[in-house]
């Protein structure tokens, strides 16, 4: 797990650094402990070349982490399959299109790509579906 540590202050708002791009495969993802309003929490990151989404790291269904160990997690095409139960989540948006919860989303976390770091956007503050 990585460390948070804050992005400079020239930023026109706070940004908490997740980690470095080059430390999520592309195509692939990790996990990292990141500091939200409501606490720590593990965040998914979903890497696609530049472009990386956030998510909760907690199913929709029981509340369980989706990672099998530590950051590693089961990916298939486009989606993301929880290790626990088996729900599968697109991982464009977050939609369980099968399992035990299908029709719920994993909880946005807003983060954003700047230079080389993998940033939290918006105080750490998940995102449901809905808005
Ligand atoms: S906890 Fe994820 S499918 Fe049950």
């Amino acid at each position: 797990m990585d460390t948070v540590t804050p992005v400079g202050t020239s930023q026109p708002e706070r940004l908490q650094r997740l980690c470095r791009l080059a430390q999520i495969p592309d195509g692939g993802a990790t996990a990292v402990d990141a500091m939200l309003v409501d606490g720590e929490e593990s965040v998914i990151l979903l890497r696609q070349g530049q472009q990386v989404s956030g998510y909760l790291n907690i199913c929709p269904h029981a509340g369980n982490r989706l990672d099998y160990a530590p950051g590693k997690f089961l990916l298939k095409n486009d989606t993301l399959i929880c290790a626990v139960h088996g729900a599968v989540f697109k991982q464009s948006d977050g939609l369980c299109t099968g399992g035990p919860c299908r029709g719920q989303h994993l909880r946005a976390v807003p983060v954003r790509v700047i230079d080389d770091a993998v940033c939290l956007e918006r105080e750490g503050r998940p995102v449901d579906a809905a808005g």
